[in-house]
C-alpha cells in the first residue's frame, strides 16, 4: 500500500491532562498486538498533527511547537509492512520503504525487549526547513542553535506521544536507534538526520 489514509482523529476517550501526567512513564515490555488504524490516527495527530488551519508565520499550527513554527521534525513510522512518512497536512502515511525495519528503529543496543512492538516512530530533522520558516530569526541559520532547536522540538513531540499513550493505556518508550542504517533505508539527504526512536503499542500482560 503506497499510502495509508488515516481516519479523522477521534477524541472519544476522556482523561484529564493531569490524570495522564499521573500515569505517564516509559514502558518497555510491549506486546505484538497491532494498533487499529484509528488508534494510529489518534497517535499521529496527537504527536504532531494539524490543530489550527492558521498557525504562526503563514502555515497551519500543529500540536507541538517548533522554532519559528519551522516544523522541521518529520515523523517516520516503522510498521511491520514498511516505513511510512506521516503527512500531517493530509493526515496520511506515505510509503517510504517496503519491509520490516522496526529492528533498526529500536537499535541493537536496546536488547530484545519490545522488539515486536507494532509501531516505532522515527524522529528525523529536515534542517532545510529552517531556511523556509516564515520568520527568519538569526539563530535559524546557526548550526549550534539549529541543533538546540531541533532537539527541543523533538522533545515536545515525544512528550505529546507519552501523554497520549498514558491517556489511552498504551505503552510508550523513547529511545536511541540505529541512525546509520535508518539513514540508508529512508534515503535521507545530507541535511536530514535521524535523531531518536519512540515505540508505541499495548503493554505486555504479565
Ligand atoms: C533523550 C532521551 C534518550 C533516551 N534514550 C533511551 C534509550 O536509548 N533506551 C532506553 O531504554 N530508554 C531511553 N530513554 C528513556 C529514559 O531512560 C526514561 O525516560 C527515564 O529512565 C525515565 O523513566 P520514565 O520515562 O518512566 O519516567 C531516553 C529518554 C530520553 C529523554
Amino acid at each position: 500500500m503506497d499510502t495509508i489514509a488515516l481516519p479523522k482523529p477521534d477524541f472519544g476517550r476522556d482523561m484529564t491532562v493531569q490524570s495522564a501526567l499521573e500515569k505517564r512513564k516509559t514502558v518497555r515490555e510491549i506486546s505484538e498486538k497491532k494498533l487499529s488504524t484509528q488508534a494510529l490516527s489518534n497517535l499521529l495527530w496527537s504527536a504532531r498533527g494539524v490543530n489550527r488551519k492558521k498557525g504562526p508565520f503563514g502555515v497551519p499550527g500543529i500540536t507541538a511547537g517548533s522554532a519559528s513554527n519551522a516544523q522541521e521534525i518529520d515523523l517516520y513510522v516503522a510498521l511491520e509492512a514498511g516505513v511510512y512518512l506521516y503527512d500531517p497536512a493530509h493526515h496520511l502515511l506515505a510509503l517510504v520503504a517496503v519491509g520490516d525495519f522496526r529492528v533498526f528503529a529500536l537499535g541493537e543496543a536496546q536488547g530484545k525487549t519490545g522488539a515486536k512492538a507494532p509501531v516505532r516512530l522515527i524522529y528525523v530533522v529536515d534542517v532545510d526547513k529552517f531556511s523556509k520558516a516564515g520568520f527568519q530569526e538569526p539563530g535559524l541559520n546557526t548550526p549550534e542553535t539549529q541543533k538546540a532547536y531541533y532537539y527541543i522540538d523533538t522533545g515536545l513531540i515525544a512528550g505529546n506521544v507519552y501523554l497520549f499513550a498514558a491517556s489511552q493505556e498504551l505503552a510508550a518508550w523513547f529511545h536511541n536507534c540505529n541512525k546509520a542504517e535508518l539513514s540508508k533505508i529512508l534515503k535521507l539527504r545530507n541535511d536530514q538526520h535521524v535523531l531518536f526512536g519512540q515505540t508505541v503499542g499495548y503493554p505486555e500482560k504479565k
